[in-house]
């Protein structure tokens, strides 16, 4: 086949530079973009008299028959047109002859493969933050039910205070929002026409850029042409943004992991979403969790990737560009399946609401609460944390919670105290105690939930 550069070569390309040159088995997945963006450049020129009107509309028809093509599946690439953007064109000029040869006025496929790749990235931004927000919204009705689902909360993975399912939950949602905005300040990064950039330095013809942008949905028109054509900042942002939404994932898949551990036992994960062993007949295997905890380093890796290909290239394009693809797919399909997954995989599980919360009483978890009771009788905090600590190692000895103590055993180990020391470590009491926003009292999570919606309906 000819190469569309093939006028200053007097040999032909070997084989394996075609196969090692080309990015057409991946960059396939920007037809759509790359259609769209040659439709807006085709009409620009015909509109600025630059090529012939009529022609004009002659390639942008065409062009919407081989996207149709496309996307039913008529059209087989060929390696040796080497990316989606020499191939779209290929089939043009094969389809209207002369006419389609014109296409590419003013425009080089610098600046079209960095308009293909911020077209998709938008694309992939939305998509995303609204995958995040199905999730949300799962963990939203999750919580809903579990406003009074008591578990020990902890720190180093020792038990510290008691809370509930819900407020732990909630956390979850809270960073997931956070990765929400994330993708949305990756599009309105990435939301600048580079289209115009041409290989470089602009081009000599009178290009209407602000025509294209609008016609293409971009906010703005970039300011350099070096720039336009060379930077993939905004891939890495979304890499970013995605390695880091995998980090929130992937500490949750840990906890999923601990909790149905039979050491644990706080959930069970419904049959349909785990998986066996080909050897021992009793295993139930949270798979889908590790998988996604797995998953985490390979996003993590498509970013480094990515960064490490940018870091010493000079300006302006380069090929090493080539490589900024494979990441953003690989990471967005990665995140894709893995929030997906996840949000069916917690979404079926069975909490075991008893085992919780003997957890809960079981660790000392209202230990603070004991002292806060000395607290506010008179007892000052230091004095009132030695007081409770001899009385943890008093109640370990004797294999008994605070709970189980006896009055008598209280006083003991301080006279302050009287029996209204019981309700004040209940463990409901020690939750709803903790009563200011932010908190696990049941009012609180309730009011952070109706937050949530109302924010859900504004992303
Ligand atoms: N396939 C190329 C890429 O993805 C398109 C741009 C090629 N430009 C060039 N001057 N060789 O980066």
């Amino acid at each position: 086949m000819k190469k569309m550069w093939g006028g200053r070569f007097s040999k032909k390309t070997d084989l394996l530079t075609d196969d090692f040159n080309s990015s057409i088995s991946f960059d396939q997945r920007l037809y759509k973009q790359d259609i769209f963006g040659s439709i807006a450049h085709a009409r620009m020129l015909g509109k600025q008299n630059i090529i012939d009107p009529k022609e004009s509309e002659i390639i942008i028809a065409t062009l919407l028959d081989i996207l149709a093509d496309i996307d039913a599946g008529k059209i087989e690439f060929s390696v040796a047109m080497e990316d989606i953007h020499m191939n779209v064109e290929a089939i043009l000029t094969e389809r209207i002859g002369e006419v389609g040869k014109k296409l590419h006025t003013g425009r080089s496929r610098n600046d079209q493969v960095a308009t293909d790749m911020r077209l998709y990235m938008k694309d992939i931004c939305l998509e995303t933050k609204n995958l995040i927000c199905d999730l949300i919204t799962t963990l939203l009705d999750i919580a809903m039910e579990h406003t009074n689902t008591i578990m020990p909360g902890y720190t180093h993975l020792q038990r510290a205070q008691p809370i509930t399912l819900s407020h732990h939950l909630m956390a979850y949602v809270e960073m997931f929002k956070r990765d929400v905005i994330r993708m949305d300040q990756v599009f309105h990064m990435t939301d600048t026409l580079p289209l115009g950039s041409g290989a470089l330095a602009t081009t000599t013809y009178p290009l209407d850029r602000e025509s294209v942008a609008k016609e293409l949905g971009f906010a703005a028109v970039s300011l350099n042409s070096l720039d336009g054509v060379s930077d993939r900042d905004f891939c890495i942002d979304f890499l970013e943004a995605a390695a880091v939404f995998m980090m929130h994932l992937s500490r949750f898949s840990e906890e999923i992991i601990l909790w149905c551990s039979s050491e644990f036992n706080f959930i069970t994960l419904d049959d349909a979403f785990s998986t066996g062993s080909s050897i021992m007949p009793q295993k139930k295997n949270p798979d889908i969790a590790e998988l996604v905890r797995g998953k985490t380093g390979r996003v993590y890796g498509d970013l480094l990737g990515l960064l490490t290909t940018m870091k010493g290239i000079p300006l302006a394009y380069n090929k090493d560009m080539q490589e900024d693809k494979e990441p953003v797919f690989d990471a967005y399909d990665t995140i894709s399946i893995c929030a997906t997954t996840f949000a069916k995989m917690v979404k079926t599980m069975t909490v075991n609401k008893s085992v919780m919360k003997k957890a809960a009483a079981g660790g000392f978890s209202n230990a603070t609460d004991a002292a806060d009771w000395l607290v506010k009788h008179g007892v000052a905090f230091r004095d009132a944390h030695e007081i409770i600590g001899k009385l943890v190692f008093y109640a370990l000895d004797q294999k008994k919670s605070l709970d189980d103590l006896t009055l008598e055993e209280y006083k003991t180990i301080s006279p302050i105290f009287d029996e209204t020391i019981y309700h004040a470590i209940d463990l409901n009491v020690c939750v709803n105690q903790r009563n200011i926003i932010g908190g696990p009292a049941e009012k609180q999570v309730i009011k952070a939930i109706a937050i949530n919606r109302e924010w859900l309906t504004k992303h």
